[in-house]
């Protein structure tokens, strides 16, 4: 089955065959990753753009590797560097990529909608790769791929996320995500980072961590947004580590069967100790691997590669 959409740009937009269908099909690629050579031809002759109007170590890297690993061309936009400085707007830049024949463009952007808008005016298929405080579909997709690698179906698994659910693009991704992949989803943070009507999204709130942390199956942690932060939302960094904070002593009681998650960077120290790098059930560094197949699956099956996969 092939997505209905010719775009990425939420998980708003796709239902649990399409998630399913993404998630299988980055099965396939995820073996190809362990390969000694580990690239197919499956979008050979195709260029796709990293349009990054924010700042990204993992997912602009990751969409390159993933268009690189299929044999497509992969142009990287830096807006520091480009006319952007000199007043080009948004459509301008993206037109005028697509004007060298690009096939498809990712983008990363400050404002929520960005990507919505550039696909109504573009030919080139959109990814969103976060759009402000909005969505980070692809981040969602690797959470889960990563964490039914390690439990099986999601379905009835309880997932807490805690911190920055206010400003946080993939909480309200992955809380769309979960919820079709049939998880009981809880979050957890200070009043002031929670948003109004997110029990909308089908998800139990709670305010006091310790309430709820050891009566789940995946813990997954969020970075503190302060780029997105305009007034102070908690006291001091101490109070919300010993509230909210993934804590060495937290982790010390968790079920040894606990999983833990978090979509990088870290903020040590913040909401989760140095101490949780050690641990052996933290899948941070499993999810960046298996972004890049997660990638690859969505690349793939939005650019209508019909080349070989296995060769
Ligand atoms: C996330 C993002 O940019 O939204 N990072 C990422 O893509 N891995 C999370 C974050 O910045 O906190």
């Amino acid at each position: 089955m092939k997505l209905r959409s010719r775009h990425l740009l939420g998980i708003e937009g796709l239902d649990r065959s399409e998630i399913l269908t993404i998630l299988d099909q980055a099965r396939t690629f995820r073996e190809v990753l362990d390969r000694t050579i580990p690239i197919v031809p499956a979008l050979r002759g195709r260029t796709v753009v990293n349009l990054f109007y924010e700042a990204s170590t993992r997912t602009s890297t990751s969409f390159s590797l993933a268009a690189s690993r299929l044999s497509c061309g992969c142009v990287n936009f830096s807006k520091a560097t480009s006319s952007v400085s000199k007043g080009e707007t948004l459509l301008d830049t993206a037109r005028n990529i697509e004007a060298m024949g690009v096939d498809g463009i990712i983008i990363r952007h400050q404002s929520p909608g960005a990507p919505h808008f550039l696909s109504q005016h573009v030919k080139a298929f959109v990814v969103n790769a976060g759009d402000g405080a909005h969505e980070h579909p692809t981040q969602a997709l690797l959470d889960a791929y990563t964490l039914r690698e390690k439990l099986g179906s999601l379905n009835g698994k309880r997932v807490l996320v805690v911190g920055d659910i206010a400003h946080s693009r993939v909480a309200r991704s992955n809380l769309l995500c979960l919820a079709r992949l049939g998880a009981k989803v809880a979050v957890c943070g200070p009043p002031t980072m929670i948003p109004p009507g997110i029990e909308q999204y089908g998800c139990e709130v709670f305010y006091r961590l310790d309430r709820i942390l050891y009566e789940v199956d995946v813990v997954n942690m969020l970075r503190v947004q302060q780029e997105r932060i305009t007034s102070s939302s908690f006291p001091t960094v101490r109070e919300y580590r010993s509230l909210y904070g993934l804590t060495r002593e937290r982790l010390r009681k968790l079920a040894p069967e606990v999983v833990v998650t978090h979509p990088g960077p870290v903020n040590w120290g913040v909401e989760m100790d140095f101490d949780v790098a050690d641990f052996s059930r933290a899948l941070v560094l499993p999810q960046v691997t298996n972004g890049v197949a997660v990638r690859m699956a969505v690349l793939y099956l939005l650019a209508g590669g019909e080349g070989e996969v296995r060769s």
